[in-house]
């Protein structure tokens, strides 16, 4: 079977530019392009024990200087504790200013490291080895680091953004299917919010898809990568384009946050988040039904969601109000008004929010 070819994408940020190199077994081209980027004159990497029991032997020849620093990952470990383990292992690795951090993992290892490596001796350069689906085509990208507060998910955070990206679809082969599906969520956003055309070919190829068929995965990472990488450097802050990006992102951190980070993966909370923004949609009359229909069948043709018919609606809007897309007093919700068009909605009420949530099983 042939792969498709390694895919290079540039990032602007307000930092420099970085590349976000994908393909397969691009892990073996990680040291010589740390050595390209000329970044860090001491290289230390960070990762959770079970993705190094997987993958830790593919980075021995990365000219890093010591073992691993290894925490927990998953999102209830996303939090200053483990922040504070980070700090102290830094501390003890005696990280300096010509350390870079590589980090190893899914989403939860990326927005840790991330934040640790904006903070510790006031920013220190990070490279992000995305390992799961979700963080590949989202997560590594665009410099948003930070750790949930027990009331509200990613409450604390920094833009930090990367100095370099290596997403390596053959790691994709060990990611348990949940896991897997859970990323698959994404990039339907991406379908959704920009690029219909992932919409078709998700549904056409998702068998090819969920075997990791190189040929059927790395279209969809490389072109939600490239769409990440527009929006981001267009509007690196999310003073305004990037808003798109929070699309099902409302209901969806609400979601984690009500069920303390333990009942859903975060792509499948914005599973439920994308359906409630559609429905919301659609009864205000932005969306066009068929839209909410083709994305009800392709997020059920996909597999199950987690049940939520015992979460309440109150309390998911309660989170809302807590919501860090609330921008003096105002949210912004991110609406679909076609296939690959959004619109941003400032005058959404408790009614509305509420009845879209009841829409996807919620109860009163
Ligand atoms: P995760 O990091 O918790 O990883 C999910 C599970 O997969 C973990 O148990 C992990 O050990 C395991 N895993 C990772 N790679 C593996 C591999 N190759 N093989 C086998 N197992 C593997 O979850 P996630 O879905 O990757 O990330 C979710 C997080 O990303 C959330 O906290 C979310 O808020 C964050 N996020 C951040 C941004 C951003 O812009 N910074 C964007 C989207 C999501
Ligand atoms: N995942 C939303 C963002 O990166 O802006």
């Amino acid at each position: 079977m042939s792969v498709p070819p390694l895919a290079r994408v540039t990032v602007s940020a307000a930092a420099g530019p970085y590349p976000v190199i994908i393909g397969a077994d691009v892990i073996e081209a990680l040291g010589g392009e740390l050595d390209a980027l000329k970044l860090g004159a001491r290289r230390l990497l960070v990762s959770s024990h079970r993705v190094w029991d997987f993958h830790g032997p593919r980075f021995r020849k990365i000219g890093a200087d010591r073992t691993p620093i290894l925490v927990e990952d998953g999102e209830r470990y996303k939090n200053l504790n483990t922040v504070v383990r980070l700090f102290d292992a830094l501390v003890k690795a005696k990280a300096d200013r010509s350390t870079v951090i590589v980090a190893v993992g899914g989403g939860v290892i990326g927005d840790l490291v991330g934040f640790s490596a904006a903070t510790y001796l006031r920013g220190l350069p990070v490279v992000h080895v995305p390992t799961t689906l979700l963080a590949q085509v989202d997560s590594a990208i665009g410099g948003k680091t930070g750790v949930n507060h027990p009331l509200g998910k990613n409450l604390i955070g920094a833009f930090h953004a990367p100095s370099l990206v290596v997403a390596d679809s053959s790691v994709l082969q060990t990611l348990p299917r949940r896991e897997f599906r859970a990323g698959l969520y994404e990039v339907i956003k991406y379908g959704v919010i920009r690029e219909p055309d992932l919409l078709d070919r998700i549904r056409d190829t998702v068998n090819a898809i969920f075997d990791r068929d190189g040929n059927a995965v790395s279209p969809l990472v490389t072109a939600s990568c490239r769409i990440k990488a527009e929006v981001v450097s267009a509007d690196e802050r999310e003073s305004g384009l990037r808003r798109i990006l929070n699309f099902g992102h409302t209901v969806g951190h609400a979601l984690e946050a009500v069920t303390t980070y333990k009942q859903f993966r975060h792509g499948e909370a914005i599973g439920y988040g994308m359906l409630a923004a559609l429905h919301l949609g659609v009864a205000r009359g932005v969306t066009p039904k068929p839209l909410l229909e083709e994305v009800e069948s392709l997020i059920t043709h996909l597999g199950p969601l987690p049940p939520v018919a015992d979460i309440s609606a109150k309390e998911v809007y309660a989170a809302i109000g807590r919501d860090k897309k609330i921008v003096s007093g105002t949210l912004h919700f991110i609406a679909a008004s076609d296939r690959g068009k959004t619109v941003e909605l400032t005058d959404v009420t408790e009614k509305e929010l509420k009845t879209a949530v009841r829409k996807v099983g919620l109860r009163a």
